[in-house]
């Protein structure tokens, strides 16, 4: 079985990228289930309901999301309802959202997604370890294929989670620093991990906001709205190769495209 799992999908470059992209590397690639964090997909900041709908037309089955999740808090209702969105498992009970997403991919295996934030330079949260042992205890048996979202802003709570969960899940993802990493490896027991894969929007930016908003308030300490950049959209993840039966991965390898590589993809 085949998982493209994308980074950070930010603002509309970052979707309306998704929207062109998607589909055409899907057809090349053959992705049985399509996963990705969109926390900042709706204005840099949040996921509002259309943007989901957006998301979930262009071919992505499971959404995670990050510290930004109630930013639109119209998507609260959508979190309640909604059984292929997921709150980080690590946020307090009450809350809003579930602690698990699920789907069935093509092949007609069950993946759950779960997503985790750390704690290190971020807000308090919950022991991202201990929920993530609650989750996989009430998954159990039924889902072999699960994916774990790390969203986190140090390496080191990545490596941490890595460790906790190999050869329990599938894939330790990370997302949240926009930044992808070149240090995918599968651990022992069939765990497939990366530090970061990278986001999906515009890269003439700073981590997808306009270098022209953010360069001089940072220097000059005037502030400015940090609006999400458009040039150099790019669609950024890591495909995981997994055996359905077990859950075990056995190769990770990382995805950049961007509009040269996407023109270079063959056209349906
Ligand atoms: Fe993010
Ligand atoms: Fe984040």
């Amino acid at each position: 079985m085949r998982i493209l799992f994308l980074g950070d999908i930010v603002g509309q470059p970052g979707v309306a990228f998704v929207k062109r992209a998607l589909p055409v590397l899907t057809a090349c690639e053959a992705f049985d289930l399509v996963i990705a964090n969109a926390e900042n997909a709706s204005g840099g900041s949040g996921l509002t309901p259309g943007a989901y709908r957006q998301l979930r037309d262009a071919g992505i089955d499971l959404v995670t999301l990050g510290d930004h999740i109630y930013k639109k808090q119209d998507i609260i209702p959508v979190l309640h309802q909604d059984e292929r969105i997921c709150k980080p498992a690590n946020f307090p009970a009450d809350a809003p959202g579930r602690d698990f997403a699920l789907a069935t991919a093509r092949d007609g295996t069950p993946v759950a997604v779960i997503s985790l934030l750390g704690r290190t330079f971020m807000r308090p949260v919950d022991c991202p370890f201990r929920a993530a042992d609650r989750v996989l205890q009430a998954l159990g048996d039924r889902v072999r294929c699960v994916v774990v979202d790390m969203h986190a802003e140090a390496t080191g709570d990545k490596y941490l989670m890595g460790h906790h969960l190999k050869g329990r899940v599938s894939a330790v993802l990370g997302t949240h620093t926009h930044v992808p990493t070149a240090d995918e490896q599968v651990l022992a027991g069939g765990t497939a991990f990366i530090s970061d894969v990278g986001m999906t929007g515009p890269y003439d930016s700073v981590l997808g906001r306009r270098v022209d908003r953010v360069l001089p308030t940072t220097i000059t300490f005037v502030p400015s709205s940090f609006e999400v950049a458009t040039g150099d959209p790019r669609l950024a993840g890591a495909v995981i190769e997994l055996d359905a039966q077990t859950g075990r991965a056995a190769a990770i390898r990382r995805v950049m495209l961007d509009e040269a590589g996407l023109a270079a993809l063959p056209q349906r």
